[in-house]
């Protein structure tokens, strides 16, 4: 995982671009923390850390990740595996994922992970957010 970090006292908090496709719920749920429009673009010490925690999980992508610097938790991963077709765009994963290729390889492993529906990605099998130029539906 290539991750950029920002930390504050509490938490860390980890940046992977690539899986980024700007759905926007980072900056909807905590605008002080993650702002476009800032340098850096993640601020943690303008939120506690529960609540960035709380943020960064809704992230449907694993672009963000977090960890509790004091080690008092870890994200888990949900109990149970969802698949959620998304109109126009990816199938959000969640829950433990092994994500293989062919060989039976694990590519990654993650709690989170949009995975192109459309053929059209830069990033496969991520989604990429090329979805949204091509009017999939
Ligand atoms: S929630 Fe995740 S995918 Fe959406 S904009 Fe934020 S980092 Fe990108
Ligand atoms: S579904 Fe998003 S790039 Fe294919």
């Amino acid at each position: 995982m290539s991750a950029r970090e920002y930390k504050s006292k509490d938490i860390a908090v980890y940046f992977e671009p690539r899986l980024c496709i700007h759905s926007g719920n980072c900056i909807k749920g905590l605008r002080q923390v993650f702002d476009r429009n800032k340098k850096p673009w993640i601020q943690p010490d303008n939120a506690d850390a529960d609540s960035i925690a709380n943020v960064v999980e809704k992230c449907p992508t694993g672009a963000l990740h977090y960890k509790h610097l004091d080690g008092s938790s870890a994200e888990t991963a949900d109990d149970e595996i969802s698949i959620t077709v998304v109109s126009g765009g990816p199938f959000y994963v969640r829950g433990k994922i092994e994500l293989k290729n062919e060989k039976g390889e694990v590519i990654r492993k993650d709690t989170r992970l949009a995975l192109c529906r459309c053929g059209q990605s830069g990033n496969m099998p991520f989604c990429d957010g090329s979805h949204a130029k091509i009017d999939f539906e």
